[in-house]
């Protein structure tokens, strides 16, 4: 297997580094050969807040991928994230040069760069461009327009901007790690690329990536991205609930949420749990019930903010038809159901099952990121080999503008 058919997936999370490699050898979607992870340390709420501990998790995540996949890792694709994203629509336009003509890939790209133009504030850096639909002469909604003629070729997209700091601050981290960045993708992106269908694409579907500091969401309507963001809270909160609500340490609210947690009181069932006391006397007992009751309003609480978060959008009228929840928030029991009484639309947990191979090393909706953002660079740099369903035109020239500056 060439160096070169090889492509690695790094998600840098708050609770924990990913890191996936697939073969994209073969025909069709990436092929998983293995993962390996490690516990984040100098990285918060997407963003790396110390570079030495977060290089370091890095470089754990990846010795311990190349042991489960038996390559070497040179490159890797990586995923941005954190309450910085902010997804933003644009329009451009274009004459098309030889009137009664027909539209060719290059007016495309054309029309996409139009769209790019917008004034940017200082320190904001264009993460990703996706079309949503373009306009030739009178006509809407048309999704690819090479071939067709026409006069004027006009785009609409959404696009996704960041911190130019906090993606510099990425791509730093895993330089100091011996690695090249391959291509950048949001990170609720990447996790939708991974466990989504063409059909919920096009039906609308709301994305929701419950990791440890953020929450990432996107919102597909007829097989476009319609809107992105991100919030600075995640499942490590309910974690701090239960910690204060049930007095224990922090380490072992974590476990009594992933052993018993349950995100909906009305399934919880009464079975007794037994809390170790701080400082060392006997254990007392608690229910499920009762550490449900902690955990269902703080999920119900990041509903609100995701919900809020869709009402600022020209999309707040649109009930998607169904809810993906992907990250390690979305192992929490009963998660789904809670997510379907909320947003009154069926939901389901999301694995990023869109791959081959070795799907057991990543059969996690935790994983779905990483998996994720493999798909996206298989999709835009794959050598044309595999291509994915969504035309994400413009993403090779954007990571390389965002990557020449360290070149
Ligand atoms: N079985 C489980 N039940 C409940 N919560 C779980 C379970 N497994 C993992 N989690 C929670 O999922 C979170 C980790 O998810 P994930 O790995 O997606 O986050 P991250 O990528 O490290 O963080 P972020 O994406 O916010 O930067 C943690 O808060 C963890 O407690
Ligand atoms: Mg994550």
């Amino acid at each position: 297997m060439r160096k070169s058919e090889i492509l690695v997936g790094l998600d840098l999370g708050t609770s924990r580094v990913k890191v996936v490699v697939a073969d994209l050898s073969e025909r069709g979607a990436p092929e998983i050969l293995g993962a390996g992870e490690s516990v984040a340390r100098g990285i918060e709420a997407g963003v790396v807040v110390n570079m030495d501990m977060a290089s370091a998790s890095i470089r754990e995540a990846v010795e311990a991928a190349e042991d489960s996949a038996d390559v070497e890792i040179g490159r890797v694709s990586i995923s941005i994230d954190g309450e910085h994203i902010k997804g933003i629509d644009s329009r451009g336009v274009i004459a098309v040069s030889r009137s009664g003509g027909e539209i060719t890939k290059g007016e495309v790209d054309t029309v996409l760069e139009a769209a790019k133009t917008l004034a940017l504030p200082v320190g904001r850096a264009i993460v990703d461009v996706l079309p949503q639909e373009f306009f030739v002469d009178g006509q809407r909604g048309i999704r690819t327009p090479i071939g067709m003629s026409g006069v004027r070729l006009g785009s609409k997209v959404h696009i996704v901007t960041a911190s130019q700091q906090a993606v510099d601050n990425v791509i730093r981290a895993v330089r100091k790690v011996g690695l090249r960045t391959d291509g950048i993708t949001l990170r609720p992106l990447a996790a939708s690329l991974a466990s989504v269908s063409p059909d919920e694409k096009e039906l609308g579907t709301l994305v929701v990536n419950l990791g440890a500091g953020t929450t990432g969401l996107v919102l597909y309507q007829a097989g476009a991205v319609r809107h992105t963001a991100s919030i600075g809270w995640g499942a490590s909160s309910i974690t701090n609930d239960i910690a204060v609500g049930l007095r224990v340490p922090l380490s072992r609210a974590e476990q009594l949420k992933m052993e018993h947690g349950c995100a909906l009181v009305s399934a919880a069932g009464d079975d007794p749990i037994e809390i170790p006391t701080v400082g060392g006397g006997p254990p007392r007992e608690s229910s499920k019930q009762i550490l449900a009751a902690v955990i269902e309003p703080r999920v119900g609480e990041i509903f609100e903010l995701v919900a809020n978060e869709l009402k600022s959008t020209e999309y707040s009228n649109v009930v998607p038809a169904g809810v993906v929840l992907t990250g390690g928030g979305a192992r929490l029991e009963h998660v789904a159901e809670l997510a379907e009484q909320f947003f009154g639309t069926p939901a389901r947990v999301g694995l990023p099952d869109r791959v081959s191979g070795s799907f057991d090393a990543v059969a996690d909706p935790a994983y779905a990121a990483a998996v994720g953002t493999v798909v996206a660079t298989a999709e835009t740099s794959g050598g044309g080999r595999y291509r994915g369903e969504m035309p994400l035109a413009g993403t090779v020239q954007r990571v390389r503008q965002l990557v020449d500056r360290f070149l």
